[in-house]
């Protein structure tokens, strides 16, 4: 499903990522580990489109989506969760939920399938509340939700139990499962293997720009 390709990315003659290659498969969950500063954030950037490669290739259901625009990787059904939840403050889970559809939705379809997506993640007694008053996880969860929305079939999950406490990263965890039940593919960086030994399927350790090692 997705295929990357000698991946190198270069910043003032320093090497961040040095020929990366891995592909996903479809429904597959996979998990990027390794310290802070080895490279995991530049690595979902540029899947992203968020950030440009040197060099190498990045492959999506056989399209060739290297250093296109994020939109256009939205677009291809790819979608990217920022590390620090960005909703639209003003507004309520439910309405960031709906915006989130409208690329292919109209509006009241758009909040119908918000709705319903709500409940069966077992956050429908959040939809009316406004988004600044969700706790850590919630807004983790929010935007995970989000990006889903958009249609994508791989989110791209940037250290998502960053900062979380032990309830708010239990609660995370419910809902990661939940997508994972839904064949949704997923790649999810963490500085800590452990806490995803049951989603994930596959892990891969990136130190200093090298992909180290691969297994179970
Ligand atoms: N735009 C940039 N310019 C210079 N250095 C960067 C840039 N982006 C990241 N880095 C550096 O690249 C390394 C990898 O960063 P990052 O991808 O954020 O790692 P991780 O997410 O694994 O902590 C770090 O040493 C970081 O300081
Ligand atoms: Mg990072």
């Amino acid at each position: 499903m997705l295929r990357v390709k000698d991946l190198v990315k270069r910043v003032d003659n320093v090497l961040l990522l040095r020929n990366i290659n891995f592909e996903v498969e479809k429904g597959e969950v996979i998990c990027i580990y390794g310290p802070n500063g080895s490279g995991k954030s530049t690595l979902l950037r540029i899947i992203a489109g968020l950030e440009r490669a040197d060099s190498g290739n990045v492959f999506f259901r056989g399209r060739e989506i290297t250093n296109i625009s994020p939109w256009d990787v939205v677009e291809s059904g790819l979608a990217y969760a920022f590390q620090i939840p960005r909703p639209f403050r003003s507004m309520t889970f439910h309405e960031n939920l709906a915006v989130a559809c409208m690329r292919y939705l109209e509006v009241e379809e758009a909040f119908d399938l918000a709705e319903k997506t709500a409940v069966e993640f077992g956050v429908g007694h959040l939809l009316k509340r406004s988004s600044d008053r969700l706790s850590q996880g919630e807004m983790k969860i929010l935007e995970i939700l989000r990006s889903y929305l958009t249609g994508a079939e791989l989110l791209l999950l940037d250290e998502p139990f960053a900062g979380l406490d032990v309830e708010n990263a239990g609660m995370l965890r419910e809902r990661l499962h939940i997508l994972k039940g839904k064949g949704v593919s997923m790649i999810i960086t963490s500085h800590r293997k452990r806490i995803l030994h049951e989603i994930a399927g596959r892990f891969i350790e990136l130190k200093e720009g090298v992909l180290y090692a691969e297994g179970r």
